[in-house]
Formats: C-alpha cells, structure tokens, sequence
C-alpha cells in the first residue's frame, strides 16, 4: 500500500505549474462521444480519473489514442451505447455524463448509477428531470439509469431546481446539442468549466450561448464534427497550491492560472493578511505574519469554490482567534474533519458551519484521504505540522491531483511516497 510522508516545517519557494482542469476534462472526454469523426484534446491533467473516462470510452468503440502526456486522439465513429462496464462507471462520478451525450447522440442511455466521493445524498433529480424535460423516459433499474426515447428528442425551456447543479447543466447540455429546436437552461451552474464544455461544442460545431451565466441556450444542430481543444487550467488545482503556500509560508508563484476564476479564493486569502500579487496568468503567494480569523461561506460559481473547502480549513486551524467555515453546497463535506482533529485541530461542526478555534499548531499524525481535497487538506496540514503526517488512501488524492507530491517537492516540501506492507489480515473468528 502506497503512502504519502510529510514532514512540516518547510516554507516553500518557487513556482508550481497548473495542469488542466478535470472538471473541465471529464465533461469534454464525455461530450467527445457526440461527435463521429476525430477530437484532439490538449492540456488534460495526468490523473487517474482522465485515464478511466478515456478507458471508459474506448471499451465502447472509441478509437482513443494518447499523443503525449497530457493530449489525447478520440474518434467516436465507431461508438457502442449502452454497453459502459459497471466497474469502471462506478469509479467516477463524472461516467453519469454518458447519460447525456448517448442520449443526445443515440436516444438512448443505460448506465451505472453513479458514485464518487461522499458528502452525503448526493441525487441526480435534476439530470433526470432535464432529460424528460426534453422527451427521454427515464428508469432507474438494478442500479443502472435508463433512458430512452422514441423519437427525436424536442428543446424545452428548464428550469434547476435548488443550488445550480455542474452535473445536471453539462448533462441537459450534452443531451440537447443535437435535439429539434431550442433548449433553455435556467438557473444553470456558471462554473468556468461549464464555459469550457460550450467553447469545446461549439468548436465541434454546436450552437451553445451564455454558458458562464444563468442562463444558458443551446441550438439545437443536425450534427457535431471533429475538432482540437485545449482545456482550461484547474482552479481548485490553483486554489490548493496557493493555500499551501498561505499555510506554510515562504513565497510562492503559482502559475499557468486565470486569476479572474480565482477571485474568491484571492479575496479570503487577502482578508486573512496573505500577500497577493497578480500577473496575466500567475499569481504569487507570499506569507509571513500570522493568519487572521476569517468567515467562509462556500457558494456556487463564482462564490467561494466547495471544492477548496476543506484546503482552507486548514487556515483557519492556522488563523487567530475563531474562524468559520460554512458548506452550503453539500449536505455533508465535513469528514475530513476528523483528521485535522487527530493533528490537533480544534474543531466543533455545527449543522453546516465548522468552528476553528485558535490553536498553537498542528503536530504530525497518520490520517487518511476521506475524499479528494479532504485529503489535499491533511497533506497541507502536514506541511505546517510539528514532525511527520503519514497519509494513506492515497490514491483518493492521485485521481484528481496531477503529480502532486513532485509540484510540492519541487517548492521545498519535504514530502514523499512510501511503500508500506499491506496489513496483516486479522485472524479469523473460528
Ligand atoms: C461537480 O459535482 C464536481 N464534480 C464536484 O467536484 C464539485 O464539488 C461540484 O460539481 C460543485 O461544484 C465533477 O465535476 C466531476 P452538483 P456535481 O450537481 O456535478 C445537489 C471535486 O472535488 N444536486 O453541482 O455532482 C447536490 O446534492 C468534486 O472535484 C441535487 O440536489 O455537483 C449538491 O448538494 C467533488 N440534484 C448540489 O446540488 C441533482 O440532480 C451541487 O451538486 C444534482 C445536484
């Protein structure tokens, strides 16, 4: 079993590359499937989960042929629907955007329910109603969504309910691109990779307009043909970076980013006596005096990003007096919690909000990645702990992060990857 080791208190110096955004990358290797002729994508991150989703593709016809690193060849042509295997759809949440794109390109879909990490119910109504909205019968059955149509599937005006869902507005997009008419997306997700996915269709040839408002409209066209895309860098990527830097000290430039997505971020890090400077595409983090108390509310786009959640807890263990952290994009995103507790945060949740109380620091302990930025956030904890943090589940982390025990070592951290013997197996009752 691989673990990660981190000893703390190293300031970091120098700069960190951003890869591309998976966010933006699952939903544009997904949406590649609409299109019968070939796709070259530039700037994928090098993560686990881009490796499954092109997998995914290729065990269904797909000709997928990796150019370099982090570039891939996709030509659909030869696409079987219906036929996803359940073990690899069940790795990645984002396998619930076959849904979409098979249904708009073929009339019908059959695909495993969807996992991915768990904040609590995590329900995919609005995909559902989006779909019917536009004339698909939808089933769920043995675990697997169904949705079929029997003719060509008819733009309408929807309307999401609740937070605006990234899922549900790249679904009902997918779905909608080759549909009769018009489909109108209202109180869509504005996220700059919902924008990413538009730019990509429509460089294929779709008619999207208003991705990154409220309101997004799809044309709906006969079909899509091939193009090449270079994905946007990954701001939650940026944001963890940056507050590693803010938590270990030391001066940090974090570059190949588009500041302009990481306003909130910025702002908090600002408010909390962080030194920011900005360029075109970098930003430097700079910090030297002790953190400020500070109130966070995570909120849809371009709100202060849930993704970068449990990364900036880790400051406000850090900051002065109390600081407050309030999830109100998930039911439930508080289970790394837990960890920073066993490295001796001193933490109370309260229905949505978690309470830090100031503390001298945080000491090194063995933790677990509960999910993916839960476990971004135990490594930055480590990075200002006293002595060695020893973090297992790791490849939670290597799924969405590209090389990040490298891009941290490459700064000055004093990290590592072990390989540990698997645990004895307990003896068995008799
Ligand atoms: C995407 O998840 C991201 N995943 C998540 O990133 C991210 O946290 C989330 O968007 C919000 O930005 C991918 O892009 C692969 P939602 P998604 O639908 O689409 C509720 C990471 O760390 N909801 O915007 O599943 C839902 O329960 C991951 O990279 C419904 O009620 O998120 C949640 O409370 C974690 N019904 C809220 O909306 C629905 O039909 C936002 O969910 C759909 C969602």
């Amino acid at each position: 079993m691989e673990k990660i080791l981190v000893r703390g208190g190293s300031k970091l110096h120098g700069s960190v590359e951003i890869s591309g955004m998976k966010n933006a990358a699952l939903p544009v290797i997904m949406a590649a499937m609409l299109v019968p002729d070939e796709c070259i994508i530039e700037n994928l991150p090098a993560i686990d989960d881009v490796a499954t989703s092109l997998e995914i593709l290729r065990r269904m016809g797909a000709d997928v042929t990796m150019l370099t690193k982090t570039s891939v060849k996709v030509n659909a042509k030869n696409f079987r629907p219906g036929e996803s295997e359940f073990d690899l759809v069940k790795r990645i949440r984002a396998s619930y955007y076959l849904l979409g794109a098979e249904l708009g390109r073929f009339g019908r879909a059959n695909v495993g329910y969807p996992g991915g990490c768990d904040f609590g119910s995590r329900p995919i109504d609005q995909h559902i109603k989006g779909f019917e909205a536009l004339g698909a019968k939808v089933d769920v059955e043995g675990g697997y969504i169904i949705a079929t149509t029997s003719s060509p599937l008819v733009g309408k005006k929807i309307h999401l309910d609740g937070i605006p869902s990234v899922g549900a507005t790249v679904n009902i997009m997918l779905a909608a691109v080759m549909a009769q008419g018009t489909t109108t997306i209202e109180n869509a997700a504005r996220e700059p990779h919902i924008v990413d996915l538009a730019n990509f269709l429509n460089t294929c040839g779709a008619d999207i307009s208003g991705a990154g408002t409220s309101t997004v409209r799809i044309r709906g066209v006969k079909q899509l043909h091939g193009c090449t895309y270079s994905i946007i860098p990954d701001m939650i990527e940026a944001g963890t970076y940056m507050i590693a830097a803010a938590a270990a000290g030391g001066s940090v430039t974090v570059t190949n980013l588009i500041p302009k997505h990481m306003e909130a971020v910025t702002a908090k890090l600002i408010e909390m006596g962080v030194g920011i400077e900005e360029g075109d595409d970098w930003i430097k983090v700079e910090r030297t005096d002790k953190l400020k108390k500070v109130n966070v509310k995570t909120m849809p786009y371009p709100g202060f990003p849930t993704d970068v959640h449990p990364q900036m807890s880790v400051l406000l263990c850090l900051s002065e007096g109390v600081s407050f952290m309030t999830e109100s994009v998930f039911d439930n995103r508080f289970r790394y919690i837990d960890e920073l507790r066993r490295m001796g945060a001193d933490v109370k949740v309260d229905g949505k909000t978690a309470i830090f109380e100031e503390i001298e620091g945080l000491s090194g302990a063995k933790v677990t990645a509960v999910d993916l930025r839960g476990g971004a956030a135990v490594i930055i904890a480590g990075l200002t702990a006293a002595g060695v943090t020893e973090v297992d589940n790791i490849q939670l982390i290597e799924r969405g992060y590209d090389d990040i025990v490298q891009k941290l070592k490459d700064i000055g951290a004093d990290i590592s990857k072990k390989v540990t013997p698997e645990p004895e197996a307990l003896p068995k009752a008799n």
